[in-house]
């Protein structure tokens, strides 16, 4: 219960850094913050999806943190916030705005996945949890090959 309601605040603390992100390199880095949170949640995942008895409550933990955020993917990206309009260093091309359908497309698509990879997580079927976690990372990488600029 104490770790539910840290695991809250700590979400309702990330969304008012969204919120209050005033100047186009807060909006950055608050994004990269957020992604970071779903890569970690992704690779707790994966590394215990490795191990002979890969423990559910990571899963589920994973699943419901990637579900929470991937809503809110959209709207971490503003006009004037990528690469030439920030002095941080970010990996958000111009495709994102120039390509806006294709980049919400690609949105829309890891919010279906991280859907599918909740209902798995919370059936505890390991099969499926493999399969729909698997479909998930192709969502990442089929919207990073696109829109992210990796080596920045
Ligand atoms: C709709 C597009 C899109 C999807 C889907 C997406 N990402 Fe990303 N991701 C980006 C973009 C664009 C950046 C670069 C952001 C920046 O540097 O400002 C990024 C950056 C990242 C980063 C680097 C953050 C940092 O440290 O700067 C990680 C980690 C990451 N994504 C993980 C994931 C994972 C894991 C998934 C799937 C569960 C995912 N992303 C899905 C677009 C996406």
């Amino acid at each position: 219960m104490r770790a539910m309601t840290l695991m809250v605040s700590g979400l309702v603390m990330a969304a008012a850094v969204a919120v209050h992100a005033a100047s186009p390199n807060d909006v950055a880095t608050a994004r990269q913050k957020n992604f970071k949170q779903i890569g970690g949640a992704m690779k707790a995942a994966s590394d215990t999806l490795k191990s002979p008895a890969p423990n559910l409550a990571t899963i589920r933990a994973s699943a419901a943190t990637i579900l929470s955020l991937a809503p809110k993917v959209p709207t971490w990206f503003p006009a004037g916030s990528g690469i030439g309009h920030v002095s941080v260093k970010t990996g958000a091309k111009p495709e994102i705005w120039s390509d806006a359908a294709g980049f919400k497309l690609a949105a829309a698509n890891l919010l279906k996945a991280a859907g599918d990879y909740k209902a798995a997580a919370d059936s505890g079927n390991m099969d499926a949890i493999r399969a729909k976690q698997m479909a998930l990372g192709m969502t990442c990488k089929g919207c990073h090959d696109k829109y992210r600029q990796k080596d920045d």
